[in-house]
């Protein structure tokens, strides 16, 4: 009996010993994190380390190199220490959604609703109202300074909206629609958008085409389209074209147009504007692509490349989260003055997150529904991509690294060989006139490379070295 006694001590011991460990060992793990949740004051942390395991594209000459060792190793890290206005204006913010401090509005809340829609406008009129927040606002670039004092508004009225509940559509429409093409376009871009109706953007039904040889069945999808526009004021113009689009609007039913500028720097507002009408009058596409009226879509890739990943993102639940695109890791803001790209150090700090190319751009009609939700925190960035980018970060969820997206385009080589627009699925800058031709060259060429397969995610290929870790 005593020997037995002692053996279980000795079990018991065996048992507890690491256990006790690591009870101690989890304590100062969930303290620790809990200080680096507190430091970051964010309701989410960023999954770095499966941020920087998946592929993904680093833009030559945007990335961090040895010139900058002070590059910090995620987003919102450093940039809630600057003293930049759009890092002040956003620290403002956050600290409202602080996780530890306020626990009730953190996490799930945050992305939930019940927070103020008035808190952006408010935080921007208490920062702005400070006098040293004044004096960095003047030394600002004019183009600068002009979107940083409209950057607390977005409630633009809509002057056109499209024909049916959610963009044009076929009559015959007989299932959910896969795909809304949502396409940035300016009032003067009448061929660009003319050209993507009769192509690519063709409302209705559109067959899918293999995108491997092994692929099975092909099925097919219902498409609906919409245009997105700003404001063309007749002083800039020289004259008033508004009865120009009306018509275009009665005729195609695909524009939605609203009141503000429509310029560079304003392109983030048809983003913010577009989630709250989707969210509003889209419940059935499932799919959204965002893009520019430049680009060249292979629909029917497309198509079946979404199918699949519907089938695979339902699967595993993860349809909310999904985002994919070029994919473009640790850029750093542009500090040339002369680029229309540029951001002075007085108005953001920091590195940009990952983000998805705007050129062209696919994600869930869920996550459309979340970003709407989740961008009335945060403020307006002037790069909508970036502020894409932003969103997602918020949101823990992060976009996908596909070749067949070629918003840099594709090199001569490349573009060269026969059936290389059989391999990708969009691919920027292209003129109306070259729309219509690879169009053509795509139903021409159809058979012939009917067992092409799309460019396949490269492996573990970076460009440049990952930002030093401060
Ligand atoms: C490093 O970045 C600086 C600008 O920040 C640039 O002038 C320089 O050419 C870059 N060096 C390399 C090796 O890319
Ligand atoms: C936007 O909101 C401001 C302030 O609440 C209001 O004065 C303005 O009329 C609104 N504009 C539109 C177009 O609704
Ligand atoms: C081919 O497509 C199927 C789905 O249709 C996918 O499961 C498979 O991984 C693809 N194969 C390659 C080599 O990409
Ligand atoms: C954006 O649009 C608004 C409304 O038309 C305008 O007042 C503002 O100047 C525009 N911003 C930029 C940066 O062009
Ligand atoms: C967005 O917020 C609304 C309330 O404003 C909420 O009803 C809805 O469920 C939220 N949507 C998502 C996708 O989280």
């Amino acid at each position: 009996m005593a020997r037995r006694c002692c053996r279980l001590r000795n079990i018991l011991i065996c048992v507890c010993t690491p256990c006790c460990c690591l009870t101690a060992l989890s304590i100062y793990a969930i303290v620790t994190i809990s200080l680096q949740v507190n430091s970051m004051m964010l309701g989410h942390v960023p999954r770095v380390s499966s941020n920087l395991a998946s592929p993904h594209f680093v833009a030559a000459g945007a990335s961090s190199n040895g010139s900058n060792p002070s590059v910090p190793k995620t987003f919102w890290e450093r940039h809630l220490r600057s003293d930049a206005l759009w890092n002040r204006l956003q620290r403002h913010v956050d600290r409202h959604f602080n996780p530890i401090v306020r626990k009730e509005k953190s996490d799930t809340l945050l992305e939930r609703s019940s927070f103020d829609e008035s808190l952006l406008p408010q935080s921007y009129f208490e920062v702005t109202g400070m006098d040293s927040v004044r004096e960095n606002f003047e030394r600002l670039p004019k183009q600068v300074e002009e979107f940083a004092s409209n950057m607390h508004k977005r409630n633009y009225s809509i002057l056109i909206r499209p024909d049916g509940e959610c963009g044009a559509q076929s009559k015959q429409e007989k299932e959910p629609p896969l795909i809304l093409f949502a396409i940035k376009s300016t009032a003067l871009n009448f061929r660009n958008r003319q050209v993507i109706r009769q192509t690519w953007g063709r409302v209705g039904w559109v067959e899918g085409q293999r995108i491997n040889s092994s692929d099975g069945d092909m099925g097919g999808g219902y498409i609906r389209r919409v245009f997105l526009l700003g404001k063309e004021t007749p002083e800039d113009l020289g004259v008033d074209i508004s009865h120009l689009l009306r018509a275009e609007s009665k005729r195609h039913g695909d524009i939605l147009q609203w009141d503000f500028k429509d310029t560079f720097f304003n392109l983030t507002l048809k983003d913010v504007l577009f989630w709250r009408w989707f969210s509003r009058h889209c419940g059935k596409p499932l799919f959204v692509l965002k893009g520019d009226d430049d680009v060249f879509i292979n629909t029917p890739k497309l198509i079946s490349y979404l199918q699949d990943q519907l089938e695979e993102h339902r699967s595993r639940n993860t349809l909310h989260e999904f985002m994919v695109g070029e994919v473009i890791g640790s850029a750093l803001p542009n500090r040339v003055s002369r680029s229309k790209y540029f951001i002075p150090e007085g108005f953001y700090r920091g590195l940009y997150p990952m983000y998805a190319g705007g050129g062209g751009v696919v994600y869930s009609g869920e996550l459309a529904r979340r970003l709407h939700n989740i961008s009335k925190t945060i403020h307006l960035f002037p790069i909508d991509d970036v502020y894409v980018g932003m969103c997602m970060i918020r949101l823990n969820a992060h976009p996908v690294h596909h070749p067949a997206f070629r918003t840099f385009d594709f090199t001569e080589k490349e573009e060269a060989q026969p059936c290389s627009y059989h391999t990708i699925l969009l691919v920027h800058r292209r003129s109306p006139r070259e729309v219509v031709d690879l169009w053509a060259n795509l139903k021409d060429t159809r058979e012939q490379c009917q067992d092409v397969p799309l460019r396949a995610v490269e492996k573990k290929k970076q460009r440049a070295t990952p930002p030093p870790s401060v």
